[in-house]
Order: C-alpha cells, then sequence, then structure tokens
C-alpha cells in the first residue's frame, strides 16, 4: 500500500528573493513530499512592516511559484488566518525560519510545527539596504 502524501506550508514576503528564501524551500521541501508557500499580501506586508513590498504580489507569487521545490502557491492576507489556511491547504508540518521559534507552538493542534535555522548574513531588508547605499 502506498504511504499518504505528506503536506508540507510555510509563509512568508518572498521580496528581492534571495538565497535564504531558497535555502528555507529547499528545506521545507525535504521534509515532505509536496510543499505549500503562503506568499503575504502588498496589503498584510504594509501593515506588518510599514511598508510596500517592492515587488508586487503578483509578482512574489510566480517567483516563489517557479521555484523547483515548491508545489503551489497562495496568498496569505491575514496573520490570524494561519490555522484556517493550514487546514485549507491540507498541511502536515508547518514550517517556519528560527526567528519566529515559539511564536506558532500553538498551530500544533493543527499539524506538527517545526521552525528551520535562518541563512545566515542575507535579509531583504539587508539588500534593499546595501543597494540604497552603493556607490
Ligand atoms: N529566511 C531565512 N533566512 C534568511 C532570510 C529569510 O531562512 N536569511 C526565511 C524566513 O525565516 C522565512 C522566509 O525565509 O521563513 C521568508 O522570509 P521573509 O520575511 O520574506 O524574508 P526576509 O529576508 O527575512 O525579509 P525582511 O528582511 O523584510 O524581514
Amino acid at each position: 500500500m502506498s504511504r499518504p502524501r505528506k503536506t508540507i506550508v510555510t509563509f512568508g514576503t518572498f521580496d528581492v528573493f534571495h538565497i535564504g528564501h531558497l535555502n528555507i524551500l529547499k528545506r521545507a521541501a525535504a521534509l515532505g513530499d509536496r510543499l505549500i508557500v503562503g506568499v503575504s499580501s502588498d496589503r498584510l506586508n504594509i501593515e506588518k512592516k510599514g511598508r510596500a513590498p517592492v515587488y508586487p504580489e503578483a509578482e512574489r507569487l510566480e517567483i516563489v511559484l517557479q521555484m523547483k521545490p515548491v508545489t503551489s502557491v497562495f496568498v496569505e492576507d491575514s496573520l490570524e488566518l494561519k490555522a484556517q489556511y493550514l487546514r485549507d491547504q491540507g498541511a502536515d508540518i508547518l514550517v517556519m525560519g528560527d526567528d519566529w521559534a515559539g511564536k506558532f507552538d500553538h498551530l500544533s493542534s493543527v499539524c506538527k510545527v517545526v521552525y528551520l535555522p535562518r541563512t545566515e548574513g542575507v535579509s531583504t531588508t539587508q539588500t534593499i539596504h546595501k543597494i540604497k547605499t552603493y556607490d
């Protein structure tokens, strides 16, 4: 008998896509059979970070979708709806970067929650700063 497919779900803005983003997608995908990514909407990003992303959500969704480890994407428009999104997507495991360590433990009633280490030395904020101050 074939074993059931394991579905991994992760979330993020994935703006100005960089190697840290790719690394977490690769590591998340390696935990199961398919990886579904909730990409934050422009609206949610403004609410969360106080600024619009550099790349609009339609482009961020397309970039993430075309990454080899990714099976499908959806728009995350509310932080409060995480449990609902996980149920809707049939998640077996929620993967988050360890910058969120402990913050999503309450979702373990919905699925397993795993925090993976961030890639050192790179972030979207840092990249934007670097470009701004480039001479
Ligand atoms: N991530 C990672 N390593 C990095 C940067 C991000 O593993 N160096 C992970 C985050 O933990 C998250 C996902 O990539 O699970 C999407 O993160 P996001 O917030 O979109 O990227 P950041 O580069 O952290 O963006 P910002 O600087 O705007 O906070």
